[in-house]
């Protein structure tokens, strides 16, 4: 588990930033509005039948991890935490909205604590930090760059950044565009995924779940042959995945 260090001055300073930074942001989704039927989409036959690809993908970005401790940003639910801790990672889900947690909390799943924390301002000190995942959460996060900006100052250097993250380019967020959750969400395209990563080191994307039409039935959506490298089929995947190592200085 994550040691939290005291440092109320440092967080602070981060609040006080955050209000200034703040004002010319749209409000993102809140979460807590949705979080008793979030897991439902888990449960419907396309919802696990696409948590089954995303996970394949995840997976292979998972076994370059050499530590088996994660922090996962926005974890929601804790819907992802368990599928960590089934692979063996001690986990540490931290999330903004407090219902989501007491959801994942709920599912008393081994090996994995959950804190109300934000991204934009975590209390961990410099460098202290295994490895970190985020999965659909940094869309979701009002100051991205902050966000980076933390999980880079508390990652170790050696340890690994992984990112799972929606499609700006697949047809499904451009059919989501009117939709209250998704529709202030600042989706990845594959190029901004790794730009985002470059900042850590030398990061590979990937994609998954290539959907010619979203409202088409399972049975028409391509399966995990669409999972392919960056210059390949993923510009059209709905779920990218990118990994980095945080270069040693
Ligand atoms: C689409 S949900 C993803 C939840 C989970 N990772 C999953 O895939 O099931 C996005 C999550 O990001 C969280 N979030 C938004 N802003 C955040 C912030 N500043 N710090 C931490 N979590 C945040 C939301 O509360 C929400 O639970």
């Amino acid at each position: 588990m994550l040691k939290q260090v005291q440092h109320d001055e440092c967080r602070m300073a981060g609040v006080k930033r955050q209000e200034t930074n703040n004002t010319n942001l749209k409000r993102m989704f809140d979460y807590n509005k949705i979080a008793t039927n979030y897991d439902q989409w888990y449960k419907t036959p396309l919802g696990k039948q696409i948590d089954v690809w995303e996970k394949n993908l995840f997976r292979l970005h998972l076994e370059k991890l050499q530590t088996k401790q994660l922090l996962e940003i926005g974890a929601g639910t804790g819907h992802w935490t368990e599928f960590f801790a089934k692979n063996g990672f001690s986990v540490t889900g931290i999330d903004i909205a407090e219902k989501m947690i007491a959801q994942a909390k709920q599912k008393n799943i081994p090996n994995a604590q959950f804190e109300i924390t934000s991204a934009e301002s975590l209390p961990y000190g410099d460098e202290q930090i295994e490895n970190i995942v985020a999965v659909t959460s940094l869309e979701f996060i009002e100051n991205q760059e902050k966000a980076v900006s933390e999980i880079f100052r508390v990652l170790k250097p050696g340890g690994y950044f992984i990112v799972g993250g929606l499609n700006a380019q697949a047809s499904l967020q451009k059919s989501r565009q009117s939709d209250p959750v998704f529709k202030d969400a600042r989706f990845f395209t594959p190029k901004s995924l790794f730009q985002l990563l470059e900042k850590f080191g030398t990061p590979t994307v990937e994609g998954c779940v290539y959907m010619p039409n979203p409202q088409a039935e399972l049975k028409e959506i391509i399966n995990t042959e669409n999972i392919a490298p960056i210059n390949l089929l993923n510009i059209y995947g709905n779920f990218l995945v990118g990994s980095v190592k945080k270069r040693k200085p």
